[in-house]
């Protein structure tokens, strides 16, 4: 058994992979082996995240086929929720109890780039922990979109699939008029702050 703390912080910073590279557009492997190896990616993915700036981050984001991600995100209530989730699946309320909500939204394999898109306010993520344990997350506000979409991510999905080929279309043009500012290696190099002045 290791502890969630164990697992946050001293790991490596990894690449972040980009909207149409391989990995991003392909469903995960469910997780059987619950070992060091894993734990060892876990802990880089915390830190990737944290490098980035990011609430959540994917697997497939950092080129790995394993089904999980790790959050730190709050919820409706400012409340902040850190964990690793391993074979999620999301569950969502039906008909009238469904609400859904257009918030900006962003995604760290298209740094710099928001778009508006309407998804349920609440969320039930449930899965299994670092040591294998069945866990289950209630998601409310900015948490309940991140749980939505990272589970999307294990599945292959990104949220411009959810998008309007015209609102995919800007949330391009947003990402390519900042991209420059993110270096192909981003977060292991950090993103360029400002341009200089030339
Ligand atoms: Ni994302």
């Amino acid at each position: 058994m290791i502890e969630l703390a164990d697992l946050v912080t001293g790991g490596q910073i990894l690449r972040i992979a980009r909207w149409g590279e391989p990995s991003l557009h392909a469903p995960t492997q469910t997780v059987t082996v619950f070992d060091s190896a894993l734990h060892d990616l876990v802990r880089d993915m915390f830190t990737t995240m944290e490098a980035a700036d990011g609430v959540g981050l994917a697997s497939t984001q950092v080129d790995d086929n394993r089904s999980l991600f790790v959050y730190h995100c709050p919820d409706a209530d400012d409340k902040i929720h850190i964990g690793v989730m391993i074979n999620p699946t999301v569950t969502l309320p039906e008909s009238k109890n469904r609400h859904l909500v257009s918030e900006e939204e962003g995604c760290l394999s298209l740094p710099g780039a928001y778009s508006p898109l309407a998804r349920p306010d609440f969320a039930i993520c449930r899965g299994q922990d670092h040591n294998g344990n069945p866990i289950e997350v209630v998601g409310t506000g900015l948490l309940a979109r991140c749980l939505q979409h990272e589970t999307d991510h294990l599945s292959g999905m990104v949220f411009g699939d959810r998008l309007s080929d015209r609102s995919r279309k800007h949330l391009y043009a947003d990402h390519e008029a900042l991209a420059h500012r993110y270096p192909d290696d981003w977060p292991q190099t950090p993103k360029k702050e400002f341009d200089p002045a030339m």
